[in-house]
């Protein structure tokens, strides 16, 4: 076992993890995180996307013991004081989801995609999102979302 101290959605925690274990893994079964979800343990479908040190990653893709004494942030950590995260709420104001399982992930990337280009064109933010597979909504609305995002400011 290794010994990892890791910052999530501003907590610090600091567990005995087995080397292999994955970052997702670790962020559901050990710290309850589980708004972020496994959809193919494959770094295929983003669902899982998490921000490591403010940089956007599939956490199926990363072992745990890569995250000691970062600080990681899951969807579970963007709403303040009961109020969604703007990025949250064009979501859900443009009909961003459906089913849901994938709007953890895209929400993670978009919330990078914003603070790397906060103005992006539709083609940046749909070439952006590539890696985020979602199977319900057609990609339209998730697209729509993030541009109302980005018109009201958001990071
Ligand atoms: S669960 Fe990580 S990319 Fe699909
Ligand atoms: S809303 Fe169902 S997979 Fe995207």
């Amino acid at each position: 076992m290794t010994r990892i101290t890791v910052k999530v959605d501003g907590v610090e925690y600091t567990d005995d993890v087995e080397p292999r274990t994955l970052l997702v893994h670790h962020l559901r079964e050990a710290l309850g995180k589980t708004g972020t979800v496994i959809g193919c343990d494959t770094s295929n479908c983003g669902a899982c996307t998490v921000l490591l040190d403010e940089v956007s990653v599939k956490s199926c893709a990363v072992l745990a013991v890569q995250a000691d004494g970062a600080s990681v942030t899951t969807i579970e950590g963007l709403a303040r004081d009961g109020e969604l995260h703007p990025v949250q709420k064009a979501f859900h104001d443009n009909h961003g989801l459906q089913c849901g399982y994938c709007t953890p992930g895209m929400i993670m990337a978009s919330c990078a995609l914003l603070a790397e280009n906060p103005d992006p064109s539709e083609k940046q933010v749909r070439e952006r999102l590539e890696g985020n597979l979602c199977r319900c909504t057609g990609y339209h609305n998730i697209v729509k979302a993030v541009l109302a995002a980005a018109a009201e400011g958001a990071r």
